[in-house]
């Protein structure tokens, strides 16, 4: 453990690719369905493109359901895709057996929700953590080599003196310091990235940004590529370097954080932001997680509508967003900055 180098990666390099990732979660079908030929499915995830480069945060925003838990399960191997692809290092990568989803975990891993849920209650934190290392087989040769590594992975998150938490049971610590510990866990595999679904989002605001804090120094420590899952596109410009928007199983915007919530394209990432009007939330006292986003309600992904999934909400719909999927546009602002949407089209533009 002591021997980790420190950012030995060379930064931007790519670790983990989504190529055209789709997920279709088939509905368990009714008797009088049985006769016919109807095979319907939860279109959870679309065509989704995502690059994941070390010593780089790229959020995922969008609101409840839009798939964005799936993406990252997927990308996790969690789960079979229906089609597309995943390449950790430009190999593209199908986990079937346990060995090899083994070696694979040890270079993604996941950080989840729920930290209470992800930690076995009847465990201490020193269970949890020895059983990681010595899965990876990072927990050295002798005693003393493991003791040095749980130190260190307590001290890597910020839960120091170690020695006050190693024997405590998951229920003696704090959502916060629950969450550290699961991160510290996931550091234990010496991962290349950490894909990390809404991290933040059950604990409260005033440790939030504390969390975040540590994420983003770990990632400059150790290079890290890291997936960030929030429906807090505030959050999403404070903490990534990119921003990727999702609604209803599909990629609707991406471009640096900055542009993306500064300069917003696409009529549903504005939505999403003006819907979201207190920009200092990660450390205010309001929470609007369970508020009404705006008109109207996504759609269903049994049936989801055709073309653009968003035209029955949007404010600028024109006849081809309903019959024409709309592909990713270039928006000219910033390189890299780009939206599915019809209204950058340059044939539309130009009527
Ligand atoms: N295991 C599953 N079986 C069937 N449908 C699922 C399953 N997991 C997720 N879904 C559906 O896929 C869609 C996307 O879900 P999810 O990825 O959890 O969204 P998000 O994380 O953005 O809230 C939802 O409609 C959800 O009901
Ligand atoms: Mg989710």
């Amino acid at each position: 453990m002591t021997s980790i180098p420190e950012a030995k990666a060379p930064a931007d390099e790519v670790v983990l690719e989504a190529i055209g990732l789709t997920k279709h979660f088939p509905v368990r079908r009714r008797l009088r369905d049985l006769f016919s030929n109807r095979h319907d499915a939860v279109h959870a995830v679309d065509d989704v493109h995502l690059t994941l480069r070390r010593g780089q945060v790229v959020a995922l925003v969008g609101e409840s359901g839009s798939g964005k838990s799936t993406v990252a399960r997927l990308l996790a191997q969690l789960y079979p895709r229906t089609g597309g692809d995943i390449r950790l290092h430009g190999q593209s990568t199908k986990v079937k057996s346990g060995s090899a989803f083994r070696a694979y975990c040890a270079r993604v891993q996941m950080i989840f929700q729920d930290p209470f849920a992800s930690l076995n209650p009847v465990h201490t934190i020193r269970y949890h953590l020895t059983r990681a290392l010595k899965i990876h087989g990072n927990a050295g040769k002798t005693d003393a080599d493991l003791e040095k590594a749980l130190h260190e992975l307590l001290q890597r998150v910020s839960l120091t003196p170690p020695e006050r938490y190693l024997d405590k049971f998951p229920h003696e610590l704090s959502g916060g310091q629950r969450q550290r510990v699961a991160i510290a866990r996931a550091l234990g595999a010496e991962p290349e990235a950490l894909l990390a679904d809404e991290p933040v989002s059950m604990l409260d605001v005033s440790i939030r940004l504390g969390i975040l804090n540590l994420l983003r120094d770990l990632k400059e420590r150790f290079n890290l590529a890291i997936l960030y899952i929030t429906h807090d596109i505030a959050s999403a410009r404070y903490f990534a370097d990119q921003t990727m928007v999702m609604y209803a199983g599909r990629m609707v915007e991406g471009g640096d954080s900055e542009t993306v919530t500064q300069s917003p394209a696409h009529p549903y990432t504005r939505l999403l932001i003006d819907s979201a009007p207190d920009p200092d939330r990660l450390t205010g006292v309001s929470d609007v997680e369970d508020e009404d986003r705006g008109n109207g309600e996504p759609p269903s992904l049994i049936h989801p509508p055709a073309g653009c999934r968003f035209h029955p909400r949007c404010p600028m719909a024109m006849p081809r967003c309903s019959a024409e999927t709309p592909v990713p546009l270039e928006i000219g602002d910033v390189p890299g900055h780009w939206a599915a949407c019809w209204l950058y089209d340059s044939s539309e533009v130009a009527k």
